[in-house]
């Protein structure tokens, strides 16, 4: 049985569709009842609520560090799952939100499937390894757009170059922003940006590092930005230098400094709750016209330290629309052949040619690599 938690939300809703549309009978569960209930209707599927607070105040990341104990999931959650083999998470930020969740899968043997991008969520995830090969669960976050097609670009890289200690990953396009990712980078973001340097991952100052990348379809002048790969791409390549980056025109670079230099404003409760109240009531998520329409670029190169490297590009479809078709291929894959007990990143579970698996998922490796 899967069930699918922040099914109310904006992608929640888009997973929930592709699950229909395929056939599938998800339970659907959230926070809220009421919010649930017009698509349980409309679809006639179960539904299931239970709350996700754990204890902590909402803020900045509180996940479990290494070493500490987990959060303790309460009867109503744990009652939530009764019967459940895949939990498909999408209720986000998930740094509010998935180490209660992934202990609760851990308690009751459930496979964790989440849509993060967040790095201190996944080097969450990652260090529950062991528990989850124990216990006989997947943990496998980031199977949205952050990092499905990222990841499998980087995985089939550095396969084609072998050796290779420097990983770079780009993507451009898309056509707008849902309330939830909004809240998730504005509110989440507060450690500004992060690289990964020989294995460890350190803070940089936002917009770090400005090149321009060659996307399959006309370069673009690119920042770095803390995206998942920073994490997820160790596991999945063995590359210990990574760096991503993510196009935007100069109005967006202006916008990401003065983000910066507002930030620690939005360490302040009241603001936090203003911001979340005016994203609420002024963001709706790109609409079915532009997930039809936009189409996501993704770049990526190795480096090998003899100076060799090897380039690739991919196309996908609008970053929320990849990322229903994304999830719910996942939650299927886990739910009838499950990957190794374990952690994993997208390819690390599927394989690295995953994304073209996928439908208008589009990869090109550059013929040879170069000095
Ligand atoms: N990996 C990717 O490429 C990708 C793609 C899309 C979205 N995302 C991420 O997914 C998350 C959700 O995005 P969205 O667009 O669906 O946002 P949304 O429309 O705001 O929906 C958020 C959902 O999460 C629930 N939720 C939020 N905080 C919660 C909490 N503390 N406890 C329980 N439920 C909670 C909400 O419940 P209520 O309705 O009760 O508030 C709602 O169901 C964001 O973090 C976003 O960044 C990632």
């Amino acid at each position: 049985m899967l069930l699918i938690y922040g099914a109310n939300g904006f992608t929640g809703q888009l997973i929930v569709e592709e699950c229909v549309r395929r056939g599938l009978r998800p339970v659907l569960a959230g926070r809220r009842a009421d919010a649930l209930m017009p698509l349980a209707r409309q679809y006639g599927l179960e539904v299931r609520v239970a709350s996700l607070f754990s204890g902590h105040a909402p803020g900045r990341p509180r996940l479990t560090p290494p070493g500490t104990l987990p959060p303790v999931p309460h009867d109503e959650l744990l009652m939530m799952l009764d019967g459940v083999s895949v939990v498909l998470h999408c209720a986000g930020p998930f740094f509010r939100t998935s180490g209660l969740m992934v202990q609760a899968c851990l308690e009751v043997g459930a496979h964790y499937l989440d849509i993060t991008g967040e790095i201190a969520v996944f080097e969450a995830c990652r260090h529950r390894h062991a528990a989850a090969r124990q216990r006989e669960i997947v943990i496998l976050p980031g199977v949205g757009f952050d990092v499905v097609p990222t990841d499998c670009l980087a995985a089939r890289l550095a396969a084609a170059l072998p050796g290779a200690t420097q990983l770079e990953l780009a993507f451009a396009g898309g056509g707008g922003f849902s309330r939830g990712t909004l809240k998730t980078m504005l509110l989440g973001g507060g450690e500004g940006g992060a690289i990964r340097q020989d294995g460890v991952i350190i803070p940089v100052p936002r917009a770090w590092r400005t090149r321009v990348i060659p996307f399959r379809d006309k370069p673009r002048t690119s920042v770095t930005i803390p995206w998942g790969d920073v994490s997820t791409a160790q596991w999945s390549t063995k590359i210990p230098t990574i760096h991503t980056y993510l196009a935007l025109p100069v109005s967006a670079r202006l916008g990401m400094t003065v983000q910066g230099a507002l930030q620690p404003l939005l360490d302040i409760p009241a603001v936090r709750r203003l911001v979340e109240r005016q994203i609420d009531a002024r963001v709706s998520g790109p609409n079915a016209a532009v997930r039809a329409r936009a189409r996501m670029q993704i770049w990526g190169r190795v480096t090998h330290p003899d100076g060799r490297t090897l380039e690739g590009t991919a196309v996908t479809p609008e970053g929320y629309r990849f990322t229903a078709i994304a999830a719910v291929e996942c939650a299927q894959r886990v739910l009838v052949h499950p990957p190794e007990p374990g952690y994993h990143t997208p390819s690390s579970a599927f394989g690295a040619h995953f994304l073209e698996s996928l439908p208008e998922c589009d990869v090109q490796l550059a013929s040879g690599s170069s000095r």
